[in-house]
């Protein structure tokens, strides 16, 4: 007769061996079964490309609002860049109606605070050790929602990324909420009214980790000029956040470089560890630009011996994205990727043929 207690011995350790998380190559697979602690539920998606490196970097790509990871990944260029470059991206997909990332409660600002941010650390912690990664070449990036997640990352896990690059969002913490509430949106942030010293920023970076004292990951911040979603005044705290932090002067960049890396781009380098790109005439969200994002995560010139390069013309469009800024008043017609909608929302409420005006929330429609 088999005791009870060896049974159940048995069958744990029969599970020790069953399970080796398989995850298919070159393709969008959920991962159901990894058991990470997931707090709030974060949908776990990674594309892990055929050319795997040996030691691979790591790439969290985070979507915008009313976006999945599905649609991160087949509207952003990352996958592709995977195969180039060797690299495993994890697309978080988000648990809450609307598809915003929570970036308002404690739980989410906060280091192992139990809240998204949390959830996402965890996959990266995962993907760490079952491929091996590189802990010198774990980055995150995002869009709109997914850039202030970016930012919040950078704030929360300053000992996992090495870098970030925060496509068209707001400062770590601008989108608190006063009232504790989750995933809730925030209009004097969103309308650039957040207005703090490089000092007061840096100390909502430094809280969210509070005695972290060791490095911090390198910032790249995209905002676009013509943003009347998230106003381009958040690209200034922004950068007025990262400065404080790292202790450079904000109203000084030690380089400006005009039209680049595009015509009326404009890219200002603070210090090491701090680059603002301010697009003019570019309203939300600026497009992902892959080839320069190779470049600031030290992939391209890197010695990871890239696979064949993409064929030309395979690339997938860079999205969500709208160069063409949303003309203002009635009458006017949003393009795809543009806001259509929302409180206070004075701009066209009409999309182009091909998409339709998808409520994200309250305060948030987009042409999808
Ligand atoms: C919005 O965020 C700001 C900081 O950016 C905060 O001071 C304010 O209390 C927040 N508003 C609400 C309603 O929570
Ligand atoms: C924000 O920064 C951009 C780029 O340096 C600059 O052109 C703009 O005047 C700044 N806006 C404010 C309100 O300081």
């Amino acid at each position: 007769m088999v005791r009870l207690s060896t049974l159940s011995a048995l069958l744990s350790g029969l599970g020790a061996f069953a399970n080796p998380v398989h995850v298919k190559r070159a393709s969008l697979q959920q991962i159901t079964n990894s058991g990470i602690s997931n707090p709030t539920n974060v949908g776990f998606y990674m594309y892990v490309p055929d050319k795997l490196a040996a030691k691979p970097g790591v790439v969290v790509a985070v979507h915008y609002c009313t976006g999945t990871a599905q649609a991160y990944y087949s509207g952003s260029p990352y996958a592709t860049l995977a195969e180039q470059y060797g690299f495993v991206v994890i697309y978080p997909s988000s648990p809450h109606s609307g598809t915003c990332w929570d970036v308002s409660s404690k739980a989410s600002l906060t280091h192992n605070g139990g809240g998204d941010s949390n959830a996402i650390a965890n996959m990266v912690k995962w993907a760490i050790t079952k491929y091996n990664a590189d802990t010198s070449k774990v980055f995150v990036t995002g869009t709109s929602s997914g850039a202030m997640m970016t930012n919040v990352l950078a704030a929360t896990y300053p000992e996992l990324f090495k870098a970030a690059i925060a496509y068209s969002g707001v400062p770590a913490g601008c989108f608190v909420s006063s009232s504790g509430g989750v995933d809730a949106w925030n209009s004097t942030c969103a309308q650039g009214n957040s207005i703090a010293s490089p000092e007061a920023w840096a100390n909502v970076v430094k809280n969210m980790d509070p005695g972290y004292t060791g490095a911090r990951p390198k910032m790249q911040i995209y905002h676009g000029a013509a943003d009347t979603t998230l106003l381009p005044n958040n690209y200034n705290e922004t950068i007025k956040q990262w400065s404080g932090v790292f202790g450079y002067n904000y109203q000084a960049p030690t380089t400006t470089e005009h039209n680049v890396p595009q015509t009326n781009y404009h890219r200002y380098t603070f210090g090491p560890n701090l680059q603002g790109i301010y697009a003019i005439g570019v309203g939300h969200s600026v497009p992902v630009q892959g080839a320069e994002d190779m470049k600031f995560f030290g992939f391209s010139g890197s010695s990871a011996t890239p696979s064949s390069p993409a064929t030309p013309g395979t690339t997938t469009p860079a999205a969500p994205a709208a160069s063409t800024p949303a003309s203002g008043g009635n009458g006017g017609v949003a393009q795809k990727y543009e806001q259509c909608g929302g409180i206070g929302w004075t701009g066209p409420t009409t999309c182009a043929a091909g998409s339709t005006c998808k409520k994200a929330n309250d305060w948030y429609s987009q042409c999808l």
